[in-house]
């Protein structure tokens, strides 16, 4: 099995992602720490700890992480995800509290104390991840990967800027680089993996309460997609990296150099990707090119069978 760490901000496809990586085998979690990014803190992690009681995951914990960027101003994103962090389905007030130790002192404190190297999957702003490498440069030498979602050769909150990387740019030109071993799940492969009407029907055939919950969290999903963008679903960007780590098969990767532009007037949390090596910078990640569309679905319809 895989030692992971869930860092994330949910977020709708933060949430699928929890829910995914709670029903594959292959992955222990060994906590799940939060951001504020599409929401403020205390509501993305009151979002994880729904999420959390969803999938039986009571023995997992949940550590309140940054409530603002490194240097920036905190911006949220309701118009995707609306003002909870989470609009669309029901779900329960929390049944636990989050833990005492801060986001980034659980990721610290876990990368040490396990025996084989972790791996982390970053779905929201690099804000935890940035304070964690800052305090504890060392635990470096035990993460295996970090498989990010961010980024992308075009933006989505700026023209050219991807949300979790312009939510903080600093923390993420800190992470990349680091020297850790980089996958990179950005916009131009997350753009491949459309939840479209016909995914959605597919999901709520299936006869369990959680696919019913993640129905209903694609079907808001994408009515702010349509609304924003116009697309014909929601692409379920976070979920890529918890599928990366189970199915690589299903990814075409290429390794690049990537930096992040943290100074630019109208460029700022631009990830330079390299996909050409034009800048003769030493390759820092691999970066996805591209999905098997059919069998990603079928893996993420097959997980959800078995809830
Ligand atoms: C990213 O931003 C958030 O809205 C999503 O959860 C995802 O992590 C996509 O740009
Ligand atoms: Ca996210």
């Amino acid at each position: 099995t895989k030692k992971i760490i869930l860092d994330c901000d949910p977020g709708h496809d933060d949430a699928i992602s929890i829910i995914l990586a709670a029903s594959q085998p292959s992955l222990e979690i060994l906590a799940i720490t939060t951001v504020s990014g599409n929401a403020e803190i205390e509501k993305t992690t009151i979002n994880a700890l729904k999420i959390c009681d969803l999938v039986s995951l009571s023995g997992v914990a949940v550590s309140k992480g940054a409530s603002e960027p490194l240097i920036r101003l905190r911006e949220t994103a309701p118009g995707i995800h609306g003002d909870t962090g989470l609009d669309g389905p029901e779900l329960p007030e929390p049944s636990r509290s989050w833990s005492d130790e801060h986001g980034c002192d659980t990721i610290i404190r876990l990368v040490k104390e396990s025996k084989v190297p972790v791996t982390i999957l970053p779905t929201g702003p690099l804000t935890n991840i940035a304070l964690a490498l800052l305090k504890a440069p060392a635990i470096k030498d035990n993460i295996e990967e970090i498989v990010l979602m961010g980024g992308g050769t075009f933006g989505n909150w700026t023209p050219t800027a991807e949300f979790n990387i312009w939510a903080d740019p600093e923390a993420a030109k800190k992470v990349f680089d680091s020297g850790i071993p980089i996958a990179v799940m950005g916009l131009d492969i997350t753009h491949q993996a459309l939840a479209t009407k016909e995914v959605i029907d597919q999901v709520q055939k299936i006869d369990n309460h959680v696919a019913k919950i993640v129905g209903e969290l694609l079907v808001f999903f994408a009515s702010t997609y349509k609304e924003m963008f116009n697309f014909a679903g929601a692409p379920v960007h976070d979920v890529l990296t918890v599928a990366y780590c189970v199915a690589p098969e299903l990814f075409k990767m290429k390794e690049v150099n990537i930096t992040v532009e943290t100074k630019g007037e109208f460029t700022a949390g631009t990830t330079l990707i390299d996909l050409h090596g034009v800048t003769g910078r030493k390759v820092n990640a691999k970066y996805g090119l591209e999905l098997d569309v059919e069998g990603f679905w079928s893996f993420m319809i097959e997980a959800l069978k078995k809830f």
